[in-house]
């Protein structure tokens, strides 16, 4: 295993209930974390939590290319080229087809799908160069299964997939790890805006969702794990 004490990471969605709870592992096993999401006042808290001070902190729109561009140039100043990017951050919209709008359509792309290839462009050229790095995405389940209500959603998360593999097929000749994880529900605030009944008592705790994820950051230097999946008991998609 790779050990995390000195790693520069970048965890985006740091405010979330996944980000929020890895920035702090990384942090208290040693790794420089650099902490962004869209809400100020959520951001700070959850780097009060992880012990992560507020010049490692950016108030991002990752949906938004000079947001991210400001970001990338913070990240530099700050802590230079990032050994780790998590990509923790999405949003959930899940209507039945009639329902769902072009906004709605509009922003899923434009958050999970956009928002990831702006990450990309911002941190993979600096990986580029020192030929090593490592970008973990959370596809989710529904990045490869489809569900009822979730067009937008797997639209999205499914791009990211397409996406990522070939980006991948490019980074050959480098030591650059792309891993998507492929997770289940998860208890955290992705549900509250979300208009069905989930029983969050059966789903994966946020805690160890951020764990696994944290394992990932972890993979042995000799290879690379490309997918995980990890889903509640019961409900097993793939
Ligand atoms: N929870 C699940 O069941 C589940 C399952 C599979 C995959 N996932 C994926 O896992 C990731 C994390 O989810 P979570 O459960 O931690 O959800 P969460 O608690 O709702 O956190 C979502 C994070 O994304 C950030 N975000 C949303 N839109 C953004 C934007 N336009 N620009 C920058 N940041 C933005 C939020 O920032 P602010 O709060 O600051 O706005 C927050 O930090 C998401 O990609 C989600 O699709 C979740």
């Amino acid at each position: 295993m790779e050990k995390l004490n000195g790693k520069r990471v970048v965890v985006a969605g740091a405010s979330g209930g996944i980000g929020s709870h890895l920035s702090k592992l990384l942090r208290q096993s040693g790794a420089e974390v650099f902490m962004t999401g869209r809400n100020a006042e959520k951001l700070a808290a959850a780097a009060d939590n992880a012990g992560v001070p507020e010049d490692h902190c950016f108030v991002a729109d990752i949906s938004v290319e000079a947001e991210v561009a400001l970001l990338g140039s913070r990240v530099a100043q700050i802590m230079g080229t990032p050994d780790i990017l998590v990509n923790a951050a999405g949003v959930g919209i899940i209507k039945q087809i009639e329902n769902l709008t072009l906004e709605d359509f509009n922003r899923s792309l434009q958050t999970n799908l956009v928002g990831t290839f702006l990450l990309v462009k911002a941190f993979l050229p600096g990986m580029k160069e020192v030929k090593k790095g490592l970008i973990i995405n959370i596809p989710g389940v529904l990045g490869k299964v489809p569900m009822a209500g979730a067009a937008a959603y797997s639209a999205s998360k499914y791009g990211i997939v397409g996406m990522m593999q070939s980006i991948r097929e490019e980074l050959k000749r480098t030591e650059i790890r792309i891993t998507n994880i492929f997770m289940g529900g998860v208890d955290s605030p992705f549900w509250d805006t979300i208009d069905l009944k989930v029983q969050k008592e059966k789903m994966i705790r946020e805690e160890e969702a951020a764990r696994s994820i944290w394992f990932l950051c972890q993979q042995p230097a000799s290879g690379v794990v490309s997918e995980m999946v990890l889903q509640p008991f019961n409900h097993q998609a793939i």
